[in-house]
Order: structure tokens, then C-alpha cells, then sequence
């Protein structure tokens, strides 16, 4: 059978975390997200984490190689039948490595594409600015998807929290360094005419709804 690999693209904010997390639930794909793999890791206080910490609170990235090596240990028990990259690869020298991953796992007929949840700067600063976050990786937003109980977590009921990069100066910082870095690698899944664009300007629910139908046309999803 052949192997699904997604990877999902949008500015910090755009809701791709959202959007991956539910397309994860109805699909047997796994799903990797390199910020919650770098939050556990500086939660865990690691080595790497302890790498890591000082340039997520500045809101740029992470140094390729780790990220590299953080990549290659989760794909070790990863789904045979794919994955959803939830935040990787953000800059060229990530889809260099990346190519180079899948030269050794990607089969000719495998179905590889990004998914771009395309939203504006002043959207992304009107929803950090209301997010919440649970150490689960489940997120919130007060306004828009708010959780059962006030403060708590609906998945596991911990307490809910703001992340330390959702401060002004921080959420600036993250989009120059995706419109510099990361949205360069979108030019390549668009040439390659393997990007999926859709409206991150609407309900969740309907982002959803428009994702799956783009993925039932291709075949993707049933
Ligand atoms: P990461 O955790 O990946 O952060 P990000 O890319 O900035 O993305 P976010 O998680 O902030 O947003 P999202 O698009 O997932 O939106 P969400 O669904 O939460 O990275 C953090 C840091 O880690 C980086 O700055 C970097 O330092 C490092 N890092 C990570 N990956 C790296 C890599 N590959 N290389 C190097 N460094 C790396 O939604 C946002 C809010 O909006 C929520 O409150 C949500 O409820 C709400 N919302 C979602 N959709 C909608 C909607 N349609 N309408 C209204 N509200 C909505």
C-alpha cells in the first residue's frame, strides 16, 4: 500500500497544529510535530531541550541538525502507513535533510503533499494572542475553541497554560522568520504541483471540511 506522508505549512498561528491534530484522529497517520517534540524535551530538561529553550523564546529556530536527529529517532516508530509533519521543514537546509530522509524511505508510488493553511499577520496576532496550551499538546483558543471547563484541559484534564512565545515581541520574531525562511520551501512543493492551498480564514470546522475534500479528490483520504 502506499505510504501517506502530509506536511503541513502556515505562518505561527495559522491553526496547522489544529488542523493536523484532527486530521491525525481520523486517519492512522502519525503525526510529528517538532515545536511539541522541542517543548517535551525542555519540559524534560535534556540536553536538548536545554539547547533548544534559549532560541524558542526568542522565537526563531531551532539548529538543523537537532532538529535532523529529533526527526530521525521519531520516525523510528512512526506509522508504516505515514505521517503528517506538523512544523517541519521550515527552511531549506530542513528540506534538503528531509529529501535526504526520503530518498531512503519514500517509495516511487507513495503520496507526498504539503498542505499550506494560508491566514494574514493581523489573524495569526488575534489568535495567539487568545491561545491556550495543554502539556498533552492539545491547544485552545478562548474565543474560538474554547475548552469544557474553564483552564482545563478536555483531553486530560491538566492546566492550561500560555506559551512563553506567544508574547508580542515573540509572535513578531516567528513570522519574519517564516515569511524569510520558511515560506521559501513552499515554492518547491508549489513548482512541484504537490501544494494543497487552502483558506485558513474560516471555522475550524470548515478548514477541516475543505482539507478532507482536497484529500478524498486526491485519493488520499476515504
Ligand atoms: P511551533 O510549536 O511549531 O510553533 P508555530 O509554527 O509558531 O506554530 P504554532 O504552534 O504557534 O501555531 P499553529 O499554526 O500550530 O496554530 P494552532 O493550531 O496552535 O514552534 C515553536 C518554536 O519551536 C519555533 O519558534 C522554533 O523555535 C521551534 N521549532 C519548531 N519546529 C522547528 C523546526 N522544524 N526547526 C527549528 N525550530 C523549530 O492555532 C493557534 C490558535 O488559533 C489556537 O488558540 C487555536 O485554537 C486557534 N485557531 C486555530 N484555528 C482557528 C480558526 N480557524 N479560527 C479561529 N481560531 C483558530
Amino acid at each position: 500500500m502506499a505510504k501517506k506522508i502530509l506536511i503541513f505549512f502556515g505562518a505561527p498561528g495559522s491553526g496547522k497544529g489544529t488542523q493536523s491534530d484532527l486530521l491525525a484522529n481520523k486517519t492512522k497517520l502519525t503525526k510529528i510535530t517538532t515545536g511539541d517534540l522541542l517543548r517535551s524535551e525542555v519540559a524534560a530538561g535534556s540536553v536538548l531541550g536545554k539547547k533548544a529553550k534559549g532560541y524558542m523564546q526568542k522565537g526563531v529556530l531551532v539548529p538543523d541538525s537537532l532538529i535532523k536527529d529529533m526527526i530521525l529517532k521519531r520516525l523510528e516508530s512512526a506509522s508504516k502507513s505515514g505521517y503528517i509533519f506538523d512544523g517541519y521543514p521550515r527552511n531549506l537546509k530542513q528540506l534538503e535533510d528531509l529529501e535526504e530522509i526520503f530518498a531512503k524511505i519514500v517509495k516511487k508510488n507513495d503520496l507526498v503533499y504539503g498542505i499550506e493553511v494560508a491566514v494574514s499577520d493581523s489573524e495569526v496576532k488575534r489568535r495567539l494572542g487568545g491561545r491556550r496550551a495543554c502539556v498533552c499538546g492539545a491547544v485552545y483558543h478562548l474565543k474560538y475553541n474554547p475548552p469544557k471547563k474553564t483552564g482545563k484541559c478536555d483531553v486530560c484534564g491538566k492546566k492550561l497554560f500560555i506559551r512563553k512565545d506567544d508574547k508580542p515581541k515573540v509572535i513578531s520574531n516567528r513570522l519574519k522568520v517564516y515569511h524569510n525562511e520558511s515560506e521559501p520551501v513552499l515554492d518547491y512543493f508549489r513548482k512541484g504541483g504537490n501544494l494543497i492551498k487552502i483558506n485558513g480564514e474560516q471555522s475550524i470546522a470548515k478548514i477541516h471540511r475543505d482539507i478532507m475534500g482536497k484529500l478524498k479528490k486526491l485519493a488520499i483520504v476515504k
